[in-house]
């Protein structure tokens, strides 16, 4: 580079800033050749000879609008699993659940015990946390349950409400669960494939979500919010603002959960920490 280049942005630059500014991703200038193989797929859609001919058209060109919601699916990492992290669905059975169905004790009827899957992906989380509190039902629980996914990537959102998974992401489920929780058919179609049935899907609901809007449409009473392995995209004052904005929505005596990898960035006030990766609204 030479002196007459310092300050100018390169495509490149203006992409990165655009990525953190919609979805709080910080894309470091060492992860052009992630972005290049991302958006791979797109260059070659539109018949262009290279990642930087693509950008400049992202950027600048006009009715782009569709063709950035398709890149925010490719720029995010979805990576997921039923059962991750699984002593936090430990928590959800044997603390969380009965804490909070004691704290609800005296209202009429049924408790309901709201969980959101705050950065949800393709819904791993938010069926295993299903799964787990349909157990204790079937144990004789008497609660009723609502669980909301939220994601910034509308392909995961999708793919969320659909519950299709492959059997190969099944190997963290018990089998027993599996039994019970999944369904699969002979169709060639669907060929490795297998579905969560009606009645588990019934109580879970995935929607389009951006954890950096100023304000969420969520509920302000959700007795546990899973915030999990999302975090870690965003720098440190946007972590600090999502954690702050979450936990008006959590209930006084609720839960906000990060991942293990997260737990130093929740610093806020009125949670306090109850499990190296847990907090507890006061
Ligand atoms: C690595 S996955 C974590 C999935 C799940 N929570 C888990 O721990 O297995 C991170 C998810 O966060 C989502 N995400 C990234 N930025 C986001 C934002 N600003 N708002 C909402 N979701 C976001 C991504 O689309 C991705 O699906």
């Amino acid at each position: 580079m030479n002196v007459m280049d310092r300050g100018v942005k390169t495509h490149s630059d203006r992409f990165r800033e655009l990525i953190r500014n919609i979805t709080g991703i910080s894309l470091p200038a060492s992860k052009v050749v992630m972005i290049d193989q991302r958006l791979r797929r797109r260059v070659v859609a539109f018949d262009l000879p290279d990642t930087e001919s693509y950008l400049q058209l992202l950027l600048d060109g006009q009715g782009m609008e569709a063709e950035l919601r398709l890149v925010i699916d490719l720029i995010t990492t979805n990576t997921t699993s039923f059962f991750r992290e699984s002593e936090h669905f430990d928590f959800l059975a044997k603390e969380a659940l009965p804490v909070r169905l004691a704290a609800k004790g005296g209202a009429a009827g049924r408790p309901r015990f709201k969980l959101w899957s705050a950065a949800a992906s393709e819904g791993a989380e938010a069926y295993t946390a299903a799964m787990v509190l349909a157990e204790q039902q079937k144990r004789g629980v008497q609660f009723d349950f609502a669980i909301l996914g939220t994601d910034i990537s509308a392909r995961m959102v999708e793919r969320g409400n659909e519950a299709i998974y492959s059997v190969d992401q099944l190997s963290t489920v018990p089998p027993e669960m599996v039994k019970r929780y999944f369904m699969s058919s002979r169709h060639p179609s669907v060929a490795g494939k297998v579905r969560v049935v009606p009645e588990l899907r019934r109580y879970v609901r995935f929607r389009h979500l951006n954890l950096m809007d100023e304000t969420y449409r969520v509920d302000r009473d959700v007795d546990l919010i899973f915030l999990r392995n999302v975090l870690i995209y965003f720098d440190a004052a946007d972590q600090e603002r999502v954690v702050a904005r979450l936990a008006q929505h959590v209930a006084p005596g609720g839960y906000l959960v990060v991942g293990h990898a997260e737990s130093m960035v929740v610093r806020s006030s009125g949670l306090k920490q109850v499990r190296p990766t847990i907090f507890q609204k006061e």
